[in-house]
């Protein structure tokens, strides 16, 4: 993966910019062409998990032009700030999924146990159909037999931030995603 320097104001905490702004924008388009292929005539309602989907899901879902419905789900990993800890649900879904045709919209998978624990939650409500879109994965640290549908890039097992993705909640604003310096989070 060809990566840059990353802004000035960012040079002592981010290592390099991974993906920028312009190759996640057309990588994006690229997904929503997929899934509006795939879900034409559905009944789509897509479920975002908060917090690390907002930028990713915003520019995604303006990429769709069939009619859709949007809810959250919220779960926490109560670990530390990079390594999961036990999985907390915070938010609910408000809408029905029942016979449904859900797209389950997450920032990362890494382990896996993210995807794992809400697809298994999700089953329950019997939905029509559930596939699953990340923007990012690492494959080289799953632990769970999960893939997901659609996935805009596979990253190296680093901790990456950005677009979204945060460290201890900061750089979740920043419009790329970036490298995080070791010594941040060591
Ligand atoms: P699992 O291991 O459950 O991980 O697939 C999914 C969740 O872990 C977080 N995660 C990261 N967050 N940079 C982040 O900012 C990373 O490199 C990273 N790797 C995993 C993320 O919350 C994701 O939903």
């Amino acid at each position: 993966m060809a990566t840059t320097p990353p802004p000035e104001h960012l040079r002592e905490e981010v290592e390099s910019v991974l993906i920028g702004e312009k190759e996640i924008a057309a990588r994006v388009r690229e997904l929503a062409a997929d899934i509006e292929r795939d879900f034409i005539e559905q009944d789509l309602l897509v479920v975002a998990l908060l917090t690390g989907t907002v930028p990713f899901l915003a520019d995604l879902i303006r990429n769709i032009t069939l009619p859709l419905r949007l809810d959250f789900m919220g779960v926490s990993s109560y670990g530390n700030n990079t390594a999961p800890g036990e999985l907390v649900f915070t938010k609910e879904l408000k809408l029905e999924a029942r016979n449904r045709d859900v797209l389950l919209v997450d920032d990362i998978l890494d382990t896996g146990k993210t995807l794992r624990a809400v697809i298994d939650k999700l089953d329950a409500l019997q939905p029509r159909s559930l596939r699953t879109c990340v923007m990012l994965e690492k494959k080289s640290r799953r632990s769970e037999k999960i893939t997901a549908d659609y996935v805009g890039f596979d990253v190296p097992d680093t901790f990456v931030v950005g677009y979204g993705l945060d460290y201890a909640e900061k750089y979740r604003n920043l419009p790329f995603i970036g490298e995080l310096k070791p010594e941040v989070y060591s």
